[in-house]
């Protein structure tokens, strides 16, 4: 598939979301404290370094997970109907759980994953993005925790992709489209 030319402008630098983190950090210590083990849950791919940078900054006992749901694939439209493409490897009954994602945009993709762990019967599941856009919201959905409130931008990096590209960039950045003669 080709897109059309595109430059990445930056929206939230490494430092400002390192040090976002680690007040996120200290509010998911202060919930979860006294847990003898906190299933930590990524959604693959886009939360892959959100999560790596949590956990290092938890200080709890933690153990990590993944799920993966479908979502965008290659374009820029969310699919709506969620399905789960790769289930956990193990159990969450009785345990304390947190659901990591990168984006909550219309809200189907958490709110369904929620919905769907929350019947495994957890003891407790909290779920935290790395970001919202609440102006692109479908469904009546809040994570519990939320790195930043951003516009209704595209944006790529810390692990979110657009056509699989860009997962590698260390900041946010929005993608703004160019003419093909700039
Ligand atoms: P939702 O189901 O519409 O809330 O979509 C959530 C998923 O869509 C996220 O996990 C991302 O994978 C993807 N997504 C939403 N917004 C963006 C974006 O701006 N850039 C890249 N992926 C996005
Ligand atoms: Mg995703």
């Amino acid at each position: 598939m080709s897109h059309p030319p595109y430059v990445i402008d930056t929206m939230i630098s490494a430092k400002s979301i390192a040090a976002r983190i680690e007040e996120l950090a200290g509010e998911i210590e202060k919930e979860f404290a006294g847990t003898d083990k906190l299933v930590v849950v990524g959604l693959l791919r886009g939360s892959f370094v959100f999560i790596a940078d949590l956990v290092r900054e938890l200080n709890l006992p933690v153990e990590v997970d993944f799920l993966e749901a479908s979502s965008y694939g290659d374009g820029m439209e969310s699919s709506r109907e969620v399905r789960i493409l790769k289930d956990l490897r193990g159990q969450i009954e009785g345990r304390d759980v947190l659901v990591v994602e990168d984006i909550v945009d219309t809200g189907h993709t958490l709110a369904h994953v929620t919905k769907y762990l929350q019947s495994r019967k957890p003891a407790r599941m909290r779920s935290i993005a790395l970001l919202d856009k609440p102006a692109r919201r479908e469904v009546d959905f809040k994570a519990y925790w939320t790195g930043f409130e951003i516009p209704d931008e595209f944006v790529v990096g810390y692990g979110i992709d657009y056509a699989q590209r860009n997962r590698n960039l260390p900041f946010i950045g929005k993608v703004r489209f160019t003419d093909a003669a700039e």
